[in-house]
């Protein structure tokens, strides 16, 4: 039903339960917020948004009061005005005045309020005492000195991926934002995922940042220095430098990357499509002990491995399921290992002079590439993770004019993909890519051009499936013949919850499932530049799926660096050689029993 309403003298008329915020926003007028953010529920605390609604008693939060018929809103009233004031003032009187030297100085939600309220002077004196920084976890830092209380890494962390690592502590003017039961997050239970540093509005939570030693590496004669960007970066890079969400910086990015210095500048699209090999082959070996040796101990549906926060979910959370999980590596970390052999036999270079950065939409993958496990190359297989936004920091701190770029291409053989390989940065693309490669291995068909999309795995919505029977077997798996393969995606760890439970007992009939830790996969993730709302995860999605569609090879079993690997050196998919440097296993690191234990105590602190 439709509600009309005056805001500032215009007539607006909009579904009912839309809020006074959104209203606003529909015809044209801005109301300042902050803890509000897009798909996070808003806590309507900050009083930032408060408007005059005639008859009320009190000013209200527009982001949380509904609109209804007649209602006469005024928004910039000297009583809104002053009230807005007022609650930043006060925010800021207990915010450090080192702007200059934050994180966050020029991108900051909260300098940007005090700038359009004008304030230049704050009337109140701090009554905060300083608090410690919490660096402990390897992907993101904690400064709680910095932190306005909006609320909104406390919603992304238990409303979205369902963890409940942090919760406010304490009362009053003591309230703080606490990490688990422990003081520092690396006691809490935490993914990594790096959604509370993705809607921090200020430079309370960030990741940890691997500029300076990357700069130390490039700087060093004696060093070789290669990089891998991920795919989800091409598409939102560009965002850095003023671009719209989902324009395509491939080419500007390559050669951003070779001016920096970078000795090859390689591609983790091509382990992706690495990965579509092992991982396909792995399904297939699974199907046929489950189907034709009828093998008890195999272990269906088998989940993907390719997003280190899904992993930390399923160690903490679902340990049980491990068995499920595939047992590849991320491309992230064959990437690694193969320039540590493959590459570095390939070019006669000393492994150990080989620094591998990788550029990740994911702090996650900060986390990943410390894992104890990840050496088989005999070397750490990644040397250094940059998130997106601090690629974006060392291509302005080196004075690159990122915008008149030429395009460049990038270094072969491990710069050279396929549009499979592109996919995988957003949700579902790991199972369309998986479909195409599977289906011509299966039947011996090719796919056309104009059937590679799988409709029902695109999108945002939380949970997808799909169905595919699969006819015409060649003879290596007849046994498939007849047989519906069905998937699943989920994306974002909520989701993940409800797949893995329903998994966990026994009523999820799929063969395959992919999960993705961030919402929207990849292009959502926590070290993106910010700020992720659903609307820019569609953009960024649609310019992922313009860079695949412009391929000319689009499956990756098609990418002939790829079959030249195999040919030269790791032999067959799921061959010994590919065991040991492509594969992994993962371990039970359930620590709590219940992420609710963890608020209950917080708040009972
Ligand atoms: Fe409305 Fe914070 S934005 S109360």
């Amino acid at each position: 039903m439709a509600v009309t309403l005056m805001i500032d003298r215009l007539t607006v008329t909009v579904p009912e339960n839309t809020t006074v915020l959104d209203a606003a926003r529909q015809s044209g007028v801005v109301i300042p917020t902050l803890c509000h953010f897009p798909g996070v529920s808003s806590p309507g605390s900050c009083r930032v948004c408060l408007v005059e609604v005639q008859g009320a008693r009190t000013l209200q939060p527009a982001c949380v009061t509904k609109v209804a018929n007649g209602m006469v809103v005024k928004t910039a009233s000297k009583t809104a005005r002053d009230a807005r004031r007022l609650s930043v003032e006060l925010m800021l009187a207990n915010h450090p005045w080192d702007c200059n030297a934050c994180v966050r100085n020029g991108k900051c939600e909260l300098q940007a309020l005090a700038q359009d309220m004008g304030i230049t002077e704050v009337r109140f004196p701090s009554t905060r005492e300083p608090l410690p920084i919490d660096c402990s976890t390897p992907a993101v830092v904690r400064d709680m000195n910095k932190c306005v209380l909006c609320r909104r890494c406390v919603a992304v962390c238990q409303d979205v991926q369902g963890i409940g690592s942090l919760a406010p502590r304490s009362r009053g003017f003591d309230t703080i934002i606490g990490a688990g039961v422990g003081a520092d997050l690396s006691e809490a239970v935490c993914v990594q995922c790096g959604q509370c540093a993705a809607v921090c509005p200020v430079g309370a939570i960030y990741e940890k940042d691997a500029i300076e030693p990357v700069w130390a590496a490039l700087d060093d004669p004696t060093k070789h220095v290669v990089v891998q960007t991920a795919p989800a970066i091409r598409a939102a890079l560009g965002e850095c430098f003023g671009c719209e969400p989902g324009t395509r910086v491939t080419g500007k990015m390559v050669a951003a990357l070779r001016r920096l210095g970078f000795r090859k500048v390689f591609d983790t699209n091509f382990t992706a499509d690495l990965t579509i090999l092992e991982e396909g082959t792995e399904l297939l070996v699974r199907l046929q002990r489950a189907v034709v040796e009828k093998d008890p101990t195999v272990k269906l549906p088998m989940f993907t491995s390719c997003s280190p926060g899904w992993i930390n979910y399923m160690e903490q959370f679902y340990p049980q399921l491990i068995p499920n999980l595939s047992t590849c590596k991320s491309p992230q970390q064959m990437f690694g290992a193969l320039a540590k052999t493959y590459y570095a036999q390939k070019e006669g270079i000393d492994p150990k002079s080989i620094v591998v950065v990788s550029v990740m939409p994911c702090t996650a993958k900060k986390f990943e590439c410390d894992r104890s496990e990840m050496n088989a190359s005999g070397f750490k297989d990644v040397d250094y993770v940059l998130t997106t936004r601090e690629l974006g920091q060392l291509i302005k701190e080196a004075g690159i004019d990122f915008m008149s770029l030429p395009d460049e291409e990038q270094d072969a053989p491990m710069g050279l993909s396929t549009g499979a390989a592109d996919i995988f940065a957003n949700t579902g693309g790991v199972m369309e890519a998986a479909l195409r490669t599977v289906y011509e291995v299966v039947t011996g068909r090719e796919l056309p051009m104009a059937q590679l999309h799988v409709a029902p795995v695109q999108g945002l919505q939380g949970l997808k499936e799909a169905s595919v029977t699969l006819t015409g077997c060649v003879p290596a798996w007849s046994f498939l013949e007849g047989v519906t393969a069905k998937v699943a995606v989920a994306h974002g760890l909520s989701n993940a919850h409800t797949i893995c439970q329903m998994v966990a007992d026994g009523k999820a009939d799929y063969h395959f499932i992919e999960v993705m830790c961030c919402p929207g996969g990849c292009i959502g993730g926590g070290g993106q530049p910010r700020a992720t709302t659903d609307e820019v995860r569609k953009k960024r999605i649609q310019g992922i799926y313009r860079e695949d569609e412009g391929r000319p090879l689009r499956k990756s079993h098609d990418n002939p660096a790829v079959q030249q690997i195999y040919a030269d050196f790791l032999g067959t998919p799921n061959g010994h050689k590919s065991h040991e440097l492509l594969h992994t296993h993962y371990h039970d690191r359930k620590r709590h029993p219940q992420g609710g234990f963890i608020i209950i105590w917080n708040i009972l602190q």
